[in-house]
């Protein structure tokens, strides 16, 4: 594919699958729900601020690729958004990396407060664990393994863990294996899982070739989308990320760039890329996700 057609393709299949998980989305906080008006308000301005998608577009793209229907997906592509989502209203808070500009606007914390803050992304996580086991148009047994894999991708084994080694990293320098360790988790467990619970909504189990083709294919892309947001923290600009930059220089964090310059991140991303890509090419309609790896891989915010 050339440049341009990969980036086109790329472009709108974010759009397209935006547009579904954020219908679902709209339809979780809101005026009339039974949640109070305070938390709903302060979930609603960070879950509906225009963030780039990328995770559900992952639950969707692999329902879609092995032969799912995505209406069955769309209920776990708008729970991994949610816990994205909160995951970034914490990250931001002042006990972690304080930041002011999140997806475009002042964070959560600075408009509702920290104490408000931390509870909208709490209720944000619970919730979404009621989404996917609430997601009746798929089996029991299929919804009870994506409850397993989320709480596996988002907690004290997945993300969490990469947080806290983010965070005590800041007085410590890693190693490159733990920055690999620490990446694979912070960023890569919610990528990873978003390919894990579209394989799940198509009925690909865990261990199948389908499965482990997808789970092959996020690991690279989790580590490469890390490696970008590190280039473009010290490259890009508050306007064109709509999120503060500068930010781990300041505080010391340990990124791929604390290890190899810009130009060698390039390249490990590219080729890291195309391995992600190769490892689909047995599946027809690959062409969607390996378009938005390379897409993913050159982004600018
Ligand atoms: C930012 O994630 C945090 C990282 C894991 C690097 P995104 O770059 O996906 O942020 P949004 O969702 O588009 O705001
Ligand atoms: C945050 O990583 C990843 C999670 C929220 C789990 P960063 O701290 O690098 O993300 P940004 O740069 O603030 O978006
Ligand atoms: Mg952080
Ligand atoms: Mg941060
Ligand atoms: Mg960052």
């Amino acid at each position: 594919m050339e440049n341009n057609q990969y980036k086109e393709l790329a472009i709108q299949i974010l759009m397209e699958d935006a547009a579904l998980t954020e219908a679902f989305l709209d339809t979780m906080y809101r005026d009339g729900s039974r949640c109070d008006g305070h938390l709903y308000e302060s979930e609603r301005y960070s879950l509906l601020a225009g963030g780039k998608r990328v995770r559900p577009a992952l639950v969707l793209e692999f329902c879609r690729l092995f032969g799912g229907n995505v209406e069955d997906a769309i209920p776990f592509a708008a729970a991994v958004e949610m816990i994205h989502t909160s995951s970034l209203i914490h990250d931001d808070l002042p006990c972690m990396d304080d930041d002011d500009l999140r997806r475009g606007r002042p964070t959560n914390h600075k408009v509702y407060g920290e104490a408000v803050a931390l509870l909208a992304g709490d209720g944000m996580i619970m919730d979404a664990f009621g989404v996917v086991a609430g997601n009746t148009r798929v089996s029991a047994g299929i919804r009870a393994e994506a409850v397993r894999l989320l709480s596996l991708a988002s907690g004290s084994f997945g993300m969490v863990k990469g947080q806290i080694i983010d965070m005590f990293g800041e007085t410590a320098a890693l190693t490159e294996d733990e920055l690999l360790t620490l990446h694979n988790n912070k960023t890569g467990a919610l990528i990873r899982v978003s390919a894990q619970l579209g394989c799940l909504a198509a009925g690909c189990s865990v261990g199948s070739d389908e499965m482990v083709a997808a789970e092959g294919y996020a690991n690279r892309i989790g580590l490469v989308f890390q490696m970008i947001d590190d280039i473009l923290d010290v490259t890009s600009t508050p306007e064109e990320m709509g999120k503060s930059v500068g930010g781990d220089a300041a505080h010391h964090k340990n990124t791929f760039l604390s290890f190899h310059t810009i130009a060698e991140t390039e390249v490990m991303a590219d080729s890291m890329t195309k391995e992600a890509m190769a490892l689909l090419q047995a599946y027809d309609h690959a062409d969607r996700l390996c378009a938005l790896a390379a897409f993913l891989a050159v982004r600018k915010r």
